[in-house]
């Protein structure tokens, strides 16, 4: 999809509220439920710094309090030429709770690489090692 994908149209808006005064690096994400519903999210940094947590996880703990249980894509919107990809914990959190989904990943102006989130995270850790 081009730029007017509105999955990547919603993260560039959420983008705008990331509270980002720390590093100013601002993210927004959207995530797709199964049922076609946009839950988006942005970063959130504090004075700790180590409190901070990402666009991804933002949207991903939105939607699952908001009772969303089933996912189909994720994009997230940074202002870099270069793709920005998901951290390793937005990975993780990611995976556990939508599985093998598109991951869209856009600047300002362009989609800059689409992914499995497979790819992403090759031989992940999950519930099945736990036997559930
Ligand atoms: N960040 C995200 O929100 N998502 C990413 O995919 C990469 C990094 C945030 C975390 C922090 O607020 C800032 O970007 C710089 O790392």
């Amino acid at each position: 999809m081009s730029v007017s994908d509105p999955l990547v149209s919603a993260a560039r808006a959420a983008r705008e509220h990331a509270v980002a005064d720390f590093s100013r690096f601002r993210v927004g994400a959207a995530l797709e439920t199964a049922g076609g519903a946009i839950v988006t999210g942005c970063n959130v940094e504090n004075a700790t710094y180590g409190l901070t947590i990402c666009a991804e996880r933002v949207a991903m703990f939105k939607a699952l309090s908001e009772g969303h249980r089933s996912f189909r894509r994720v994009a997230v919107v940074a202002d870099t030429e270069a793709p920005t990809p998901p951290c390793g914990a937005c990975r993780q959190i990611l995976w556990e709770f939508a599985g093998d989904i598109e991951v869209i990943l856009a600047n300002l102006d362009r989609v800059t690489a689409r992914l499995a989130l497979a790819a992403l995270l090759p031989h992940p850790f999950d519930s099945r090692l736990l036997g559930k």
